[in-house]
């Protein structure tokens, strides 16, 4: 089964949160006060994410991502990794990460079949990489990102958040080190996501501008040409001569909602078919009445009519969104 949703759009990516924790405080992405982690009741059990997994390829899915919170915080997570490695329909299996952990977690991800890692890293600098995230942890987490790139994993992509005033100075070392290694350095345009307090247009820095920014401090960029390998949702830039890449994520100013071939499970066990729409269906009520595959599917389905032709972001009279990033997986 293969289903379309509303404007034809095929969904075949399914992004796994398995924990809203986070060892982190980005200022972006969470909610500072009032942050309570959701009861380990309340959080799909793998068995319970393995099924929808598995609801998800009946209906199409060949490409998933887990992510967080901090997918690395949750015990046992390279067992799901093996589990879903193992499916013959997944063709891509990811996992987004802020590094933290993954000096240590690199190898028994390697491992259990995981071959591609996405790594949050906003600066080099350890007092911005503090400001940040709130922990002293730059050296920690590029000591993660070479021990992944020592044991195959390829591409390594890495995430910046692009924050005038905060981390713009550093934009030029970012994308440079594309050079030398086989990253890819993507910066992304800020996004006004809920529990964001610290969202101003001041703060805002489109693609463009960041585009400037780093070939301003490290060099002309040429366009990299699509050849179909590691897609994603970037624009695709590299130094010439470079090993990696440098992409920008235009997730505000030139949405790819047109293109979106994701699907979202929460942690706590709601489809979400936009990152940037509250609407959800439950799917956790129906595996936990032993309803199985057919109630994920009708809950896959409901959800596919759910997904909006696109975000709302560049209208001021938008309704704020009520689930932060930490509890989505971004
Ligand atoms: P791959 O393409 O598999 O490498 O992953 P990805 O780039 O989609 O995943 P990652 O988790 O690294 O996300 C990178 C950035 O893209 C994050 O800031 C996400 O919030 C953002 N992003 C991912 N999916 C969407 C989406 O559907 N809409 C928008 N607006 N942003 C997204
Ligand atoms: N705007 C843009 N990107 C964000 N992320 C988290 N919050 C935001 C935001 N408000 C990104 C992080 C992480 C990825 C999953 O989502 O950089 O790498
Ligand atoms: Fe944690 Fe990732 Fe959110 Fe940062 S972006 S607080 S690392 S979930």
């Amino acid at each position: 089964m293969r289903e379309k949703d509303r404007f034809g759009r095929e969904i075949s990516y399914l992004r796994v949160s398995v924990t809203d924790r986070c060892n982190f405080r980005c200022f972006y992405c969470r909610p500072v006060r009032d942050f309570t982690p959701l009861p380990h009741s309340e959080i799909l059990s793998y068995e319970e994410i393995l099924e929808v997994v598995r609801a998800g390829v009946a209906a199409g899915v060949k490409k998933v991502r887990l992510t967080g919170g901090e997918p690395l915080l949750r015990r046992g997570i390279a067992h799901l990794v093996k589990e879903i490695a193992a499916m013959p329909e997944i063709q891509d299996l990811g996992l987004t990460t802020n590094g933290l952990l993954l000096e240590t977690m690199a190898w028994p991800l390697r491992e259990a079949g995981l071959t591609r890692l996405n790594v949050s890293l906003d600066s080099l600098d350890p007092a911005v990489f503090q400001r940040v995230t709130g922990k002293d942890a730059a050296r920690q987490v590029l000591a993660g990102i070479e021990a992944a790139l020592s044991l195959g994993f390829a591409p390594v992509k890495l995430n910046t958040v692009a924050v005038a005033g905060v981390n713009d100075a550093d934009f030029g070392r970012l994308a440079r080190l594309s050079m030398d290694w086989p990253v890819h350095v993507r910066f992304i345009e800020f996004m006004p996501t809920a529990g964001v307090t610290d969202w101003a247009s001041a703060r805002f820095l489109s693609w463009e501008r960041v585009k400037e920014i780093v070939e301003r401090d490290a060099g002309a960029l040429e366009q990299v040409p699509e050849s179909g390998l590691f897609p994603g949702p970037a624009l695709r830039y590299r130094f010439p001569g470079a090993k990696g890449e440098v992409g920008f994520i235009t997730a505000v100013t030139r949405h790819f909602c047109g293109e979106c071939n994701r699907m979202r499970l929460t942690a706590d066990g709601k489809l979400r078919p936009c990152l940037l729409s509250d609407r959800e269906v439950d799917v956790r009520a129906g595996l936990r009445a032993g309803l199985g595959e057919e109630a994920v599917l009708a809950a896959w389905k409901r959800a596919l009519e759910l997904k909006p032709q696109g975000h709302a972001l560049d209208n001021p009279e938008r309704a704020p969104l009520k689930r932060g990033m930490s509890r989505i997986g971004g």
